[in-house]
């Protein structure tokens, strides 16, 4: 089971961020590897939500160490999101927040950063990115939430009736690995205003079932990160929004990166 949700970080503290490992191996490494070894053996960082927030605690102490390799794709997609001065914009499945400086630098203090993801030790990363770069607790709010359960009462609730209006809505990498990518679709595309818009990104590897060499792509990403790379995670934004945009860059090992983002019509019926 999943501990309580949809609460603000505010509680959680940094000071039990486990830090790397330095100098003789000790016993507590031996219990991390164990520890990796049967999430990895067993495949669990794919097969259900709590081995996907178990494997991201695990691996959040490493995940930004290939943090430079994105920026260029984070550029596009912050670039398509189109952000202005005072915007409130919500970050789903926000991981250690590796776009946080990007959108801070567009909406500015006056602006709000919803986080959200269900990781506490990716979370706590965020956290210290946030207190490293000394945003205002005001300009920045963590939620530890599962992105499913994102909705206007939840942002309300934790945001103490703060938040007026979703202007934008973000997530990178994020629908590749959640587990019901399209409920989470759902939701974010629930709370974003009309007129918002929404921007997306992530890892594409096309035809998986014709050969040999995909398959084992897609396994392997699916072991190592949770993320099931052949989903079409930008379907149903395309389906729905208007000022649809898409780029897609060659990634590695046949895989592509797709930045895919749209605009919410204010007859939002669709
Ligand atoms: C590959 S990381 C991406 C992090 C970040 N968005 C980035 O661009 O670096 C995937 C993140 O999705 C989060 N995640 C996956 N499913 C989620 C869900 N249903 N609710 C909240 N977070 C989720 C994981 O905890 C993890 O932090």
């Amino acid at each position: 089971m999943l501990p309580e949700t949809g609460r603000s970080l505010s509680k959680l503290s940094t000071d039990d961020v486990q830090k790397p490992a330095q100098g003789f191996p000790t016993p507590a490494i031996f219990t991390r590897a164990a520890r990796w070894a049967v999430l990895l053996i067993t495949g669990s960082a794919r097969l259900n939500k709590v081995s996907t927030a178990e494997w991201y605690d695990e691996f959040a102490d490493f995940y930004d160490s290939a943090e430079q390799r994105y920026r260029p794709f984070r550029l596009e997609l912050i670039n398509q999101l189109r952000l202005r001065p005072s915007h409130t914009v919500i970050d789903v499945a926000c991981g250690t927040g590796q776009n946080f400086e990007l959108i801070m630098r567009k909406i500015g203090e006056s602006g709000q950063l919803i986080g959200v993801d269900y990781s506490t030790g990716m979370l706590k990363k965020a956290k210290e990115r946030i207190e490293r770069h000394k945003w205002s607790s005001q300009a920045i709010h963590l939620v530890y939430a599962d992105a499913v359960r994102l909705n206007q009462e939840m942002l309300q609730t934790i945001l103490a009736n703060n938040v007026q209006r979703i202007d934008r809505i973000i997530c990178s990498f994020g629908l590749a690995v959640a587990a019901d990518w399209e409920d989470v679709f759902a939701c974010m595309w629930n709370v974003l205003a009309p007129g918002g818009r929404c921007a997306l990104m992530d890892g594409y590897l096309p035809n998986p079932r014709e050969e040999l060499r995909p398959r084992l792509v897609n396994t392997l990403s699916r072991t190592l990160t949770g993320a099931d790379v052949t989903r079409r995670f930008w379907e149903p934004l395309k389906e729905k929004c208007i000022r649809y945009e898409e780029r897609s860059f060659p990634y590695r090992l046949g895989t592509q990166l797709v930045v895919a983002s749209g605009t919410k019509p204010i007859d939002s019926s669709r």
